[in-house]
């Protein structure tokens, strides 16, 4: 029986930051990881660049069901905090857009700075290592947790759960951090998925699918949330930035509307088109504003396409209602299998928010995307993995 201070299960981002910080303590740390290889999200992330970090952070940034939770520990280790790892390690990055941090070169450095970082601590790392079983309060006080393994059986004083989400099961996802939060008497919330393509079905589907390919900027709107950033039309629905923001707000049912023309009145915009080019056909000067087919889709379906100068007040009114608040009956989602994060998960009432210790068993921690905190788009979700990460390790 191995005895080790820390044990983390999961080598993702969040366990391995929390490895790092407690073996720099001067803790015994052990990672485990069913995976044949650690940080298989972060190799695959930001297109293979890694969107490590969001220079713009806050905890507006995050849903979750207390909006407080996330506070304490993105306060105490911030986006400058991963920024001097990624420089001290020599990686060179770029900003994108809107605060968002990408490697110049390759999501592999993130994973090789990681690992650097964790030798350096001493923490050990097992992967492809299948739990079997986690015991707890059986053995000696000082080391409650019993953890059986295809690699052996190994005790340890805190347990951290770094198992991340359901996105993915491709990449090793699985639903084990939920099962050992109830197993330890915490609540989980329902799960579902984020940042994920949205369906479309009946009429939009058929009025849009052989559109596939075609983007535009819109701002997306749903339950009081707007997304302003790129549309992609799919064979299945819609995708792009914009859409898989707003994703993390819809659940099935919910109205979403999109604005076509944004930053823009839509009627003072009709209306100076109809001053301007009175003779021309409305497909044709709104296709000098959004991509030609997808312009003449709209006339087609949802607009009556004539002369400018031929439409009255009444109408263009009516047009401008469309164009900036179309509305969109998503089916679905495309579910787990393409979404980049799991909304819900380990509710936080159940634990500490500057340790992310369980309130209901001492040593036991819980952080990263198991936990119900979800960022958006744009580097968040691993700033929130890197922060609470972090405030696990200063303490387990
Ligand atoms: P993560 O999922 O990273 O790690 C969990 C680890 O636990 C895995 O290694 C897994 O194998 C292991 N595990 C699971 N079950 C286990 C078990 N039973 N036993 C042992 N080990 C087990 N975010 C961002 O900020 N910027 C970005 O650019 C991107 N890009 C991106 C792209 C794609 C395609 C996806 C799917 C996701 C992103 N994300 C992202 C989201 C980001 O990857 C995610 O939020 C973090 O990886 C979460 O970190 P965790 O460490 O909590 O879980």
């Amino acid at each position: 029986m191995q005895h080790y201070d820390v044990i983390v299960i999961g080598a993702g981002a969040a366990g391995l930051m929390c490895a790092i910080t407690a073996g720099q303590r001067g803790r015994r740390v052990l990672v485990i990881d069913h995976a044949n290889r650690v940080g298989k999200k972060i190799l695959m992330s930001g297109g293979g660049r890694c969107n490590f970090t969001n220079t713009g952070t806050t905890p507006a940034n995050y849903l979750s069901a207390n909006r407080h939770f996330c506070k304490s520990a993105l306060a105490r280790y911030t986006p400058w905090h991963f920024i001097e790892m990624v420089e001290r390690h020599r990686i060179a990055y770029h900003e994108k857009e809107l605060g968002q941090l990408f490697c110049d070169e390759s999501s592999k450095l993130i994973v090789k700075m990681l690992l650097e970082e964790c030798a350096s601590a001493g923490v050990r790392i097992e992967t492809s290592c299948s739990i079997e079983r986690v015991l707890h309060g059986e053995g000696a006080a000082e080391a409650p947790f019993r953890l059986h393994t295809t690699h052996g059986a190994f005790v340890a004083t805190s347990l951290v759960v770094a198992s991340g989400g359901l996105s993915i099961p491709s990449m090793g996802a699985s639903g084990f951090g939920y099962e050992l939060a109830r197993q330890f008497g915490h609540d989980v919330l329902p799960t579902r998925a984020g940042l994920v393509p949205l369906t479309l079905s009946g009429k939009h589907q058929e009025r849009l699918a052989d559109l596939s390919g075609v983007a535009l900027p819109v701002t997306a709107t749903c339950n009081d949330q707007s997304f302003s950033n790129f549309m992609l039309v799919t064979h299945r629905g819609i995708s792009g930035p914009a859409i898989l923001q707003i994703s993390s707000y819809w659940q099935p049912g919910d109205e979403l509307h999109l604005d076509l023309l944004p930053g823009q009145d839509a009627l003072d915009t009709l209306q100076r088109w109809q001053r301007e080019r009175p003779a021309a056909e409305l497909k044709t000067v709104l296709g000098d504003a959004l991509p030609k087919r997808f312009a003449q889709r709209l006339c087609e379906h949802w607009l009556v396409n004539r002369p400018m100068k031929q439409y009255n007040l009444p109408e263009l009114r009516a047009m401008a209602d469309v164009l900036q608040h179309w509305p969109l009956v998503a089916s679905g989602t495309e579910g787990y299998r393409t979404a980049e994060v799991t909304l819900g998960g380990v509710d936080t009432d159940g634990l500490s928010s500057t340790t992310m210790q369980s309130r209901h068993v001492p040593g036991l921690y819980f952080i990263g995307e198991v936990v119900d905190v979800t960022g958006w788009l744009g580097g968040y979700n691993f700033q929130w993995a890197w922060a609470s990460g972090y405030a696990a390790g200063e303490v387990a």
